[in-house]
């Protein structure tokens, strides 16, 4: 783990997403406390009976925990407004970390969507993140000069096989990460996503071909895929105020992988021949 450099010191804020120790809010959580920051964990209510979180918050400090169905107005209104009263006032940044696409989970082929299941996961996946920032903004949780992430992937420029309805939902949360930008910009607060890489949790091991996906994109980075830890130590630079002037971009964290097309080693893979003597 990287040492700590106070980047988020005095800083309050909602960090939403984390399941269990795989999850990438799970890390997020750990640098973000790591770099002096207080903040409320939230997941939905049926994460509860997991018990893990309990175990995020005392090691980061005694975090209180607030559950939230994202999907839920009132929820999300309460979840801010008690947020703000546990840490003392307007929140500096908020982190969406929420995602799940119910027709990929069911195994539901793209050309025979369940639309009642692709509205959910459109919800729950993309519509969440206006849900939350309005929520926010209507409590008056947020301060001026804030910072909201949500995470993202790829599959909502390019198509990635069975990432299917993820793809769409996706590139509407990368969507109302523009139209918010824009209108956040007013009071100073900035709003983006991170592109990260596949990474090993349990809504990226609902998606068939998982492994695939992750081996392909690892032969294909320079870097390799970036792991949950890594994608961390960036996302607080983002909830920092070095990151003061970026906003309404999609910032990829994915090793270099979004920049290529072929790799040395996918061609040896599939030429079964070595490119370079000493390979
Ligand atoms: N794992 C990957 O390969 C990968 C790659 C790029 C982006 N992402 C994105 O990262 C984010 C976090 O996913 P993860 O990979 O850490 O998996 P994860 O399963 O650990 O996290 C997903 C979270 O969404 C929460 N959630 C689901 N429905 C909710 C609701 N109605 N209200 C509130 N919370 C709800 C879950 O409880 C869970 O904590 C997601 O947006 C995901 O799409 C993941």
């Amino acid at each position: 783990m990287a040492d700590s450099h106070g980047l988020l010191a005095g800083k309050t804020g909602v960090i939403s997403g984390a399941l269990d120790p795989n999850s990438i809010a799970w890390a997020l959580a750990h640098a973000a406390h790591r770099e002096g920051a207080r903040f409320v964990l939230t997941n939905a209510p049926v994460a509860s009976r997991f018990g893990q979180l309990d175990e995020l918050a005392e090691a980061t400090g005694g975090s209180p925990i607030i559950y939230a169905d994202a999907t839920k107005d009132g929820e999300l209104a309460d979840l801010f407004t008690q947020s703000t009263e546990a840490l003392g006032g307007p929140l500096d940044f908020v982190v969406h970390s929420i995602g799940m696409g119910m027709n990929v989970r069911k195994g539901k082929a793209y050309e025979e969507l369940k639309y009642e299941w692709y509205l959910k996961s459109l919800d729950i996946s993309a519509v969440s993140l206006h849900r939350m920032v309005r929520a926010a903004l209507e409590t008056g949780s947020l301060s001026d000069g804030g910072s909201v992430l949500a995470m993202s992937y790829i599959g909502a420029q390019r198509i990635f096989s069975e990432y299917s309805e993820m793809g769409d939902a996706k590139a509407l949360l990368e969507s109302i990460v523009r139209s918010f930008g824009y209108r956040l910009g007013r009071r100073g607060i900035r709003i983006n996503a991170v592109s990260q890489s596949p990474t090993r949790t349990t809504a990226g091991g609902g998606i068939s071909g998982f492994d695939a996906m992750y081996d392909f994109a690892d032969k294909v980075a320079p870097l390799g895929n970036a792991d949950a830890a890594s994608c961390a130590d960036y996302c607080v630079t983002l909830l920092s105020d070095y990151a003061r002037m970026v906003t309404m971009q999609t910032l990829y964290h994915d090793g270099g992988f979004s920049a290529m097309g072929i790799s040395d080693a996918l061609v040896e893979q599939m030429t079964g021949q070595a490119i370079h003597e000493d390979a």
